[in-house]
């Protein structure tokens, strides 16, 4: 393996996709079995008909008669599963095609390619890296990454990859348009908590965006591992992407894990943690993991949106009364980052350190 001069992080460095040939996965991917996922034939077994899964079109969110119905749809998606999946949501089917295009390409590109890139430093802007952070993390996750900050653009547009040269184009085209929709889902979201669509604007104009580029590599032994372990994001809300099934939410009541169906042209939506927060416990963030599958590599950008890294942000004033007291206490995404960089996420949510008496 090649190694950059100087630099024991990139030396030690062992990409997901440079296993993926193996018969077997090493031990540090092997969970301990209470764990293991249960796999099922991901490309075939089960569909969007008959998944709980909620599916909302935004069509006729643009209709002033049609609505209210729309926000309905959405109170009752946030508050059972703080999860749905998005169609007709005004990205286009090109753009998300041709940035899964210039995705692959990367992750394609010989090491040597990227290990400049390669950091355990959660707060660097620009990270490529494996697992969650293969320097401290105890059992490993078959997935490799590139993360890096993407709202304001022109901030941010010259430190990403320039390998290859189609990638700060399509990303670029595409952090604006998630962007935009996030804007439009947040003041769906609010609408439908009470709030006045336009709650926090502002802050939400300029807060921060963090891609995530998630690629999970076939897998010999997809029984034993996982792509990621459970967790909920941080942030407000997450806008995900996806090239095949692989992402399972957990039902709370249930204590169940539901495999989430691949619609061909659909976003994913997931419900963050401050999105939990601001609407003080009305709204759950979504736990949610990776199964990987023998048969073929998955890609998934994750377009995490929050408010900037050091604004804080608590419960909002108008769902707190007597009847619902403050459950939460105010936290900033520097804070998360923070937390992240100090505890294991398998042992201890970020959330949960928020909580304000007997939740
Ligand atoms: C994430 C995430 C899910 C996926 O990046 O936070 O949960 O399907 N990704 O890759
Ligand atoms: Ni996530």
């Amino acid at each position: 393996m090649a190694g950059v001069p100087g630099s024991s992080t990139a030396a030690s460095f062992t990409t997901a996709m440079s296993l993926t040939k193996m018969a077997k996965v090493p031990e540090r991917f092997v969970l301990p079995p209470s764990h293991r996922p249960l796999i099922y034939n991901h490309l075939h077994n089960y569909h969007s008909t008959t998944s709980p899964l909620p599916v909302i079109d935004l069509v006729p969110i643009h209709d002033p008669s049609l609505r209210s119905r729309v926000i309905e749809d959405i109170c009752n998606a946030c508050k059972e599963f703080g999860f749905f999946q998005v169609i007709n949501h005004g990205v286009s089917p090109s753009l998300m095609k041709d940035v899964v295009q210039a995705c692959l390409e990367f992750f394609n590109l010989p090491i040597e390619e990227k290990l400049h890139l390669v950091s355990e430093d959660v707060n660097k802007p620009v990270r490529y890296g494996t697992s969650l952070n293969h320097v401290k993390d105890t059992i490993h996750f078959w997935r490799d990454f590139l993360k890096h900050y993407s709202n304001p653009l022109s901030k941010w547009i010259h430190s990403w990859p320039s390998n290859p040269p189609s990638y700060k184009e399509k990303m670029g085209d595409y952090a604006k348009a998630t962007h935009l929709l996030h804007i439009e889902l947040l003041e769906a979201i609010f609408e439908s908590l009470g709030l006045d669509p336009k709650y926090m604007r502002r802050e939400i104009e300029d807060g921060s965006q963090v891609m995530a580029v998630n690629c999970y590599p076939a897998c010999p032994e997809p029984e034993k591992a996982l792509g990621m372990p459970p967790h909920s994001d941080y942030g407000c809300i997450t806008i995900l992407l996806q090239t095949c099934e692989g992402l399972e939410v957990k039902l709370d009541k249930e204590d169940k894990w539901v495999p989430v169906p691949m619609i061909e042209g659909a976003l994913l939506v997931h419900l963050g943690d401050h999105m939990e927060i601001l609407s003080n416990g009305v709204y759950k963030s979504v736990v949610h993991r990776v199964v990987v599958n023998a048969e073929t590599e998955r890609l998934s950008i994750a377009s995490l949106h929050s408010l900037a890294l050091e604004k804080y942000i608590g419960p909002a004033a108008e769902l707190v009364n007597e009847q619902n007291p403050k459950a939460y206490k105010e936290s900033s995404f520097k804070d998360f980052l923070d937390h992240i960089s100090e505890n294991d996420i398998m042992q201890q949510r970020f959330i949960d350190t928020l909580k304000i008496g007997n939740p």
